[in-house]
């Protein structure tokens, strides 16, 4: 495997992305907490950073532990880095060294750019550029504005390249990665979906025996693989609970119970319905809300788990970017997704944690989905929040305003499915208002709410654009919903980014 130390740059997740493209496993770590190099590491990656290696608290590393040690792929900051600690220079650029740029020279009998050619496009993005390398440093490639564009220190397995090869605008950065990581550091490329499945259910098998397991689904992709997997590692020893907190999709629990059962998974459902809305009543703030059915949720699959007798483990389908230790100079994107798994074990229940899936990013997650026999029907559907429609029903919660958007929303669903839009939506809902206007229905004034819809793209969630859905869509969504949804005579289309709007509106 490749290790990728973390400078803190906003593109080390794409570079493990694309070094498991290659099919090569990796592990991201930050640069101040680095565990002990176990003996399956064949070559570590150094990432960018938003700091200058001439800042005083610029992150630092001993690079005689990875030097000459182990062939080694600088990237930006890490070429800074090791430029300047081996007696080179980095000074701030003259010209602006950001986007897309050319290499104009090549040393192509370098191993690090074996089928790349002069005049292949780059993608930069540095303030600081190497001004000076020492004598045993090999310039291998320039553009116009940056001469050391890469390097390769002599006799060693020590590379480093300016621009970005993780970023699709530099045309041949896969290409650089694959010669990195199969010519340089000897790796194969066999860390497929196959592969995986095959060795998590035999690890699987191996860690849990003949142990019960309970594992709470959802019916989001993560938990449904998680469960999979178990399924097929330790059978009717895996106990699933899906709880109906009364907040799903019209008619979503009944389908994906369902589809459950059909997969031959050993599951109970939960109907709790009236639990939830008991105690979501009169709460207005949405932060209150979550507490309390987080708080809910935690007691009803707790009862539930307490069914199954001898239980000693807890399954989680959290996944890589959920674990991934942040660097606090990336302070931002550390801190947005608190809502998600991780922590979620409370205390009074004593079990050990299984998480099948959290060496990988999501898209990963749904091509092990695939490879395990999962339909559409699990794999491709939005992501959906966990306190559900709460959260898209603006203030207080009560049964009928669930079942006025649940109405809504299916209605706007079903016709992005009919148009063919659904897939190409990275997440869509639509939102309760509770703001009363004027409308004329008939002869008669109508004084009622309004449902806004939402639709986004995004790759994460941590970004999201909105969608430009045709006109002729919206008008058929809009005028159905106000036809068939008693309660409801206004329907509007959030246009809004993220940021500095989120995708939920609570
Ligand atoms: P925001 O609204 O933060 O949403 O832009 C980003 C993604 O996270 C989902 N989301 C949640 N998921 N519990 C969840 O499990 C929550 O409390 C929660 N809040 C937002 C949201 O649906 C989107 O996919």
């Amino acid at each position: 495997k490749i290790i990728i130390i973390d400078f803190g740059s906003q593109y080390t997740q794409l570079i493990a992305r694309r070094v498991r493209e290659l099919n090569v496993y990796c592990e991201i770590h930050p640069f101040n907490n680095i565990p002990e190099i176990s003996s399956d590491v064949k070559g570590i990656i150094f990432s960018g950073s938003p700091y200058s290696v001439r800042q005083e608290d610029a992150p630092q590393i001993d690079l005689a532990k990875f030097h000459q040690k182990y062939p080694v792929l600088a990237v930006c900051y890490g070429a800074q880095y090791i430029a300047q600690y081996s007696g080179g220079d980095v000074q701030p650029s003259s010209t602006r060294e950001y986007g897309r740029a050319n290499l104009n020279f090549v040393v192509s009998e370098n191993k690090l750019f074996k089928n790349i050619n002069t005049n292949s496009q780059v993608w930069m993005s540095h303030g600081d550029t190497i001004t000076v390398v020492p004598d045993n440093f090999e310039i291998i490639a320039s553009t116009d504005n940056v001469r050391v564009a890469a390097y390769h220190v002599k006799d060693s397995d020590t590379y480093a390249i300016q621009f970005h090869p993780e970023v699709t605008h530099s045309t041949d950065g896969k290409q650089l990665l694959e010669n990195f990581l199969v010519d340089i550091c000897g790796l194969s490329q066999s860390w497929t979906s196959d592969a995986f499945v095959d060795s998590t259910i035999a690890e699987l098998k191996e860690k849990l025996g003949n142990d019960k397991v309970v594992l709470g689904l959802s019916g989001g992709v993560d938990s449904s693989v998680a469960a999979i997997l178990l399924h097929k590692a330790i059978g009717a020893n895996l106990h699933c609970i899906f709880v109906d907190n009364g907040l799903l999709r019209k008619d979503e629990y009944e389908a994906v119970l369902e589809q459950y059962k059909h997969l031959g998974l050993n599951i109970k459902g939960v109907d709790a319905k009236e639990r939830f809305l008991s105690q979501l009543a009169g709460l207005k703030d949405p932060e209150l809300k979550r507490k309390a059915i987080g708080r809910v949720f935690i007691e009803v699959f707790d009862d539930a788990a307490h069914e199954v007798q001898d239980v000693k483990w807890l399954a989680q389908g959290t996944i890589y970017p959920d674990v991934i230790e942040s660097i606090s100079v990336n302070g931002p994107s550390a801190t947005i997704k608190s809502h998600h798994n991780v922590g979620g074990l409370p205390d009074f229940m004593k079990l050990k944690v299984v998480e099948p899936l959290k060496t990988l990013f999501k898209d990963e997650v749904r091509r092990v989905g695939k490879t395990l026999g999962l339909d559409s029907f699990i794999l491709g559907r939005h992501p959906f929040p966990g306190p559900g429609l709460a959260i898209r029903i603006l203030g207080d919660v009560t049964a009928e305003k669930v079942a006025i958007l649940q109405e809504a929303d299916a209605i706007y669903i079903n016709n992005l499915r009919e148009a063919g839009l659904y897939d190409q939506v990275w997440q869509a809902g639509a939102i309760f208002l509770p703001v009363q206007s004027v409308g004329v229905m008939g002869d008669e004034r109508t004084y009622e709410n309004v449902i806004c819809l939402r639709a986004v793209e995004s790759v994460d969630g941590m970004t999201a654009d909105w969608c430009h859905l045709p006109y002729p869509v919206l008008a058929k969504i809009s005028n159905e919903i106000i036809n068939k949804v008693k309660g409801i005579n206004r329907v509007v289309y959030d246009i809004s980014s993220k940021p500095p709007a989120t995708i939920e509106w609570e």
